[in-house]
């Protein structure tokens, strides 16, 4: 078993949560549509999206030089160890694939030492603000498809087998060492009878091994396997594509939780031609004609498609608790504290907008007046102690980013 020590392991969490006396981690702006970056080996983040985006897979070596795995081997497996973390742990020992459900106590992994084994933990961008700031270096692409950064923890030989994803993914190899073989094969039939899904025959075409700093991005259905070469760490940053049955079923509910159904929605079926039947289970077909026609009645426009889309994007993940101040400042001294050191999103944090509205954590949100602030706030996920001032003089501004600051939605205090 890794050697743990409790009071490190203390020391880890409060550095994690921003603590007023943690400073947070340093804004990393994602590069400009038209400036080449090493991230995406030296092209544009335009040529990028036009040439491999959703196509084909890319290799980048040294996509971020002198790169720091987020979190150390031992806040990982302590982050494993929460209940609200999503943790699976993956092992494949005497040739048998095996998946287990989080959290993991210290003394549920696998000792370091064993071989073929991988712990992997879904969305460390909600609990760490490094992980967060490395998840918006790819804010290239828009944050509605942005989904979450998983972080990887494998032993020596540990993986999880040669799979295929149905989204896309940057695999960034943060410490350690991994070897990535794909193939675009068209078989993805999946071995049977396993608890992951695993490919039956795969066929790698393309191999490579991945140090520290390199990057290997992959469009959806690319058939994969990562294999640690000693033990490693890799970071996911993956995308979200939501199904079209996910989608018409989550609009279609999202119209009926606004009452926006057919004409009048309280009136009853009324049928006083129905004659008496000597069939009673059968359905009638006047019935299925006449709800029909209720149901063609229901109409939407482009506005509430775009409330939808965006309350149910910026929705955080069931998981997600935010943490209000223990001992939050009076609208006054948020003011002036505000006023000195700025503001931020905190990391788990979605604001989205578009032409007419401003959607924030699952609810939509309407402003009287100018919204360029908060276009810019959505943007950049913070504003400046100057940018705050210029507000400052607008209580109705104030009076909202103070409520927001109370949920734990802001936190004072730009980036470092
Ligand atoms: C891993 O990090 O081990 C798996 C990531 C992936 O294949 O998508
Ligand atoms: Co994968």
């Amino acid at each position: 078993m890794p050697k743990r020590p409790t009071d490190h392991l203390a020391d880890a969490a409060s550095a994690r949560n921003s603590s007023p006396a943690s400073k947070p981690a340093p804004l990393l702006l994602p590069p400009s549509p038209a400036t080449p970056t090493p991230l995406l080996g030296n092209l544009t983040p335009s040529q990028f999206m036009r040439r491999y985006w959703q196509k084909k897979p890319l290799l980048i070596r040294q996509a971020i030089p002198n790169i720091e795995a987020p979190l150390s081997r031992d806040e990982f497996f302590e982050l494993a160890d929460q209940d609200e973390v999503e943790a699976r742990l993956i092992t494949h020992f005497r040739n048998k694939w095996q998946l287990e459900h989080g959290p993991f106590a210290p003394d549920e992994l696998p000792s370091v030492r064993q071989r073929a084994w991988t712990l992997l933990v879904q969305g460390v961008d909600l609990y760490d603000d490094r992980a967060r700031a490395l998840l918006d270096r790819f804010r290239f692409v828009p944050d509605a498809r942005l989904d979450d950064l998983m972080i990887s923890y494998a032993s020596d030989g540990g993986g999880v087998g040669p799979h295929f994803d149905s989204y896309d993914v940057f695999l960034l190899q943060v410490k350690g060492k991994r070897r990535w073989r794909i193939s675009a094969q068209k078989d993805l039939t999946l071995q049977a009878g396993l608890p992951l899904k695993v490919l039956q025959n795969f066929q790698p075409e393309e191999e490579w091994l991945l140090e520290p700093g390199d990057m290997l991005y992959l469009p959806p259905h690319i058939a994969h396997d990562g294999v640690a070469e000693g033990e490693c760490m890799t970071c996911s940053i993956g995308f979200r594509a939501p199904s079209t049955g996910e989608l018409s079923a989550q609009f279609l509910y999202h119209l009926a939780e606004r009452g926006e159904s057919a004409g009048d929605a309280g009136a009853l079926y009324r049928d006083p031609q129905q004659p008496a039947v000597e069939r009673p289970a059968e359905l009638p077909a006047a019935l299925v004609e006449r709800v029909g026609a209720i149901l063609a009645e229901i109409k939407w426009n482009e506005q509430d498609i775009a409330s939808f889309l965006g309350t149910y994007l910026s929705e955080p993940k069931p998981s997600v608790v935010f943490d209000p101040p223990q001992r939050p400042l009076n609208e006054a001294r948020f003011i002036s504290q505000a006023s000195k050191s700025g503001i931020r999103l905190d990391r788990k944090t979605n604001l989205l907008y578009n032409r007419r509205f401003f959607f924030l954590n699952g609810e939509e949100i309407s402003f009287a007046g100018t919204k360029k602030w908060l276009i810019d706030l959505a943007n950049h996920r913070c504003m400046s102690a100057k940018r705050f001032v210029t507000l400052s003089h607008d209580s109705s501004v104030t009076a909202r980013l103070h409520e927001w600051y109370r949920a734990g939605w802001i936190q004072v205090g730009e980036f470092a």
